[in-house]
């Protein structure tokens, strides 16, 4: 006989779980690592083949892109590709459970990936914008379409300048309105949760400290330790995709 395998039961503190319950306002703030057990690598995990030898953060600004866009742009390219063949993984699905129990919810993404939304996710501020728009890098202007001549990377049919990802780069500044949001989200809100990111990418790595000066209950989820640790309220160390949906079964058990 086949013994089977079940995940052990994740105990939570009883105060984490009733300040969930209990919570009118929840933000959440998610980075790579909610993603990475879908199959999308993280930034700063050591990357695989074509790229192991290049650092994310001298490919994604805009100098690395004058300096060799063909380059920057197959980076890009490479990247679109594992997005679209990769699906939400549980805890993307916790999120959109989590924002179905409460009245107000915000997730805020620094991903680029699009999961959350294709999970179910209803209401994302993507900090760092979104791979699988495209922008002139001139005009700086959204571009939907452009000649399929083979040039890489391909030309803005209004202006002739190239195009580019519309993602934020190292150096650049976030979409209009986005932090302003999402920090208001922070400073409102009852419970903070900061999952998979490595909180050292400013400001998105303000806004759970932000949380916490407001007197947010600050959860922590990532199976590696950050600055935030020793500060939050809740530490959690493992994966998103395990204490997420854990949480929720916790908080709101099925009638
Ligand atoms: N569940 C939760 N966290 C995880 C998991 C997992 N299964 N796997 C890895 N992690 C954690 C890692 O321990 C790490 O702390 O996710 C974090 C990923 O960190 P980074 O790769 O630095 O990603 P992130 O913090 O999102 O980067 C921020 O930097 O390069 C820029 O613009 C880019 O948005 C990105 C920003």
């Amino acid at each position: 006989m086949n013994a089977s395998l079940s995940p052990a039961a994740v105990e939570f503190p009883d105060r984490l779980v009733s300040a969930l319950r209990n919570a009118r306002r929840i933000a959440v703030l998610t980075g790579a690592g909610i993603s990475a057990e879908s199959g999308v690598p993280t930034f700063r995990d050591a990357q695989t083949g074509l790229w192991a030898n290049f650092k994310p953060e001298d490919l994604a600004t805009p100098e690395a892109f004058r300096r060799n866009p063909k380059m920057v742009w197959e980076w890009y390219e490479w990247r679109r590709q594992r997005v679209r063949t990769v699906s939400p993984n549980p805890g993307h699905l916790a999120l959109v459970e989590m924002e179905r129990r409460v009245p107000a919810f915000t997730l805020v993404t620094q991903n680029v990936d699009g999961l959350h939304q294709r999970a179910g996710s209803r209401h994302v501020l993507e900090l760092h914008g979104n791979i699988t728009r495209t922008k002139c890098f001139e005009e700086d202007a959204a571009v939907e379409s452009w000649p399929e001549d083979g040039e890489v990377p391909p030309r803005c049919p209004r202006c002739g300048g190239m195009l580019r990802p519309d993602v934020v780069w190292f150096g650049e500044m976030l979409p209009e309105g986005a932090y302003a949001a999402a920090e208001a989200a922070a400073e409102a809100c009852d419970v903070f949760f900061c999952v998979g990111t490595a909180t050292v990418v400013y400001p998105a790595a303000a806004l759970p400290f932000a949380a916490l000066r407001a007197g947010a209950t600050v959860v922590e989820v990532n199976p590696s330790e950050t600055q935030l640790s020793d500060q939050a309220t809740h530490s959690l160390r493992g994966r998103a995709g395990e204490h997420l949906p854990a949480l929720v079964k916790a908080a709101w058990p099925e009638p």
